[in-house]
């Protein structure tokens, strides 16, 4: 793109501010950000005026959960169906940790952070053994692919490398980068993070299906017939991936997505619930849920919307590949952005000072036709870790680690 190019663009979206050291700027640097900006959808960044009209519901009702009873009664023979698709191959996972984890303030990604206490046990490592469980009861690899960004790619790798994956086998491991989104200011003005860097984030985690497939990924999930892909997040160190009593639940019901869910610990616990949208399987997310919801009740009696979902959910590949030309909607979220100051000095702010454009991995679930949510237990399978102490945090992570007898 040539410089008048870019203004013309910019002008377009009322982003001409982004060019204000390009004088300063050696040539290399020059054409850096010339392509950036050619490179960078702006279209929808507009869209942060108008942000509470994005993500309106249509109506909401009941979807029943799959619940621990009722599991129990058939554990045979759904874990005989997970592990004869787990055995042929059917099943592969994806890890999203292409995240920013600015809630826990680490530098590093957090699939680097070590939570041990007397040892060092890493959060890609608790991940690792817990899928090594699977490994042993079903005598083979699954493919792990996981999802980084521009910011983590190089150093999440060398660190695998250099902790040789925790035993897992590096033939069955493949990374990909999502793409990234410009982060702007509240009215919508791009930042910038160096005189000819915008700023930049990765664009949420709803694009892993498209990254993947744009990786050339989906070729080698095609060529070695993953049916099912198990999609979670970073975060989660007690979490099973790619278990087989849910796989076999999931086929058995012949959903298009399972989705493991917890049984709320309060009715205005923090997190997304399942529900029905219009009919289609959907999420709530908690501060959409009004108390009208809370208050609901279903023909037994209970709260009718008292699964929460944890990120963990089972995807048909073939249903993924029909969305691909749909759109997911777009969530624009406040957040603390490093930029440049008016003096062009680099500043990591203490609080939101902006928006990031995000597409989420949650909204896929209302493209699919049908869902399986799938209770476990929390105490055995959810210790998310987003912050350093109090509620789902490094301290309460560590504490669940120990109940289920991880020695830290
Ligand atoms: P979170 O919503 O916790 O976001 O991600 P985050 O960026 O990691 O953390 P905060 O909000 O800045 O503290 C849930 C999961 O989705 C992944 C994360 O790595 C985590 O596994 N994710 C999130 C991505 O892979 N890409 C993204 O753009 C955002």
């Amino acid at each position: 793109m040539t410089l008048t190019e870019a203004k013309q663009k910019l002008a377009q979206y009322g982003q001409e501010h982004v060019l204000k050291y390009y004088d300063e700027l050696d040539e290399e640097g020059q054409r850096a950000l010339l392509s950036q900006i050619e490179e960078t959808d702006m279209s929808i960044l507009a869209s942060c005026r108008n942000r509470e009209e994005l993500v309106k519901k249509g109506e909401i009702t009941p979807l029943a959960a799959m619940e621990l009873d009722e599991i129990a009664a058939c554990r045979q023979s759904f874990t005989a169906t997970g592990l004869e698709a787990i055995r042929n191959g059917k099943v592969g996972a994806v890890l999203l940790a292409g995240g920013m984890g600015t809630r826990l303030g680490s530098d590093n990604p957090k699939c680097m952070f070590n939570v041990g206490i007397n040892r060092e046990l890493y959060i890609f490592e608790c991940l690792v053994n817990n899928m090594m469980d699977v490994v042993r009861q079903s005598g083979c690899w699954f493919h792990l692919f996981v999802m980084t960004s521009d910011k983590n790619n190089d150093v999440t790798i060398q660190f695998m490398r250099e902790k040789k994956f925790f035993g897992y086998n590096p033939e069955f491991v493949h990374f990909f980068k999502q793409e990234m989104a410009a982060a702007t200011d509240y009215e919508g003005k791009i930042y910038l993070e160096e005189k000819g860097r915008l700023a930049t984030s990765p664009n949420g985690n709803g694009g892993w299906f498209i990254s993947m497939k744009n990786a050339g990924l989906l070729d080698l999930v095609k060529k070695e017939g993953i049916e099912w892909i198990n999609v979670f997040a970073v975060d989660n160190v007690l979490q099973r991936i790619a278990d087989p009593c849910f796989v076999g639940a999931t086929i058995e019901r012949n959903c298009d997505v399972g989705a493991k869910v917890v049984r709320k610990n309060a009715p205005d616990e923090k997190v997304g619930v399942m529900c029905l949208e219009d009919g289609r399987p959907s999420i709530v997310e908690y501060y959409d849920l009004t108390q009208e919801l809370m208050d609901a009740k279903d023909e037994k009696g209970n709260p009718a919307y008292n699964f929460g979902v944890i990120l963990n959910y089972l995807f048909r590949v073939s249903a993924l590949e029909q969305l691909l030309d749909g759109k997911l909607p777009l969530h624009i979220v406040e957040k603390k952005i490093p930029c440049l100051n008016e003096n062009g000095e680099l500043v990591k702010p203490q609080e939101p000072n902006g928006y990031k454009y995000e597409n989420l991995v949650l909204d896929m679930i209302h493209q699919m036709d049908s869902c399986l949510p799938y209770e476990v237990e929390r105490n055995r399978e959810f210790a998310p870790i987003k912050n350093m102490t109090g509620i789902d945090s490094v301290e309460s992570a560590r504490a669940l680690l120990q109940e289920n007898g991880v020695e830290l």
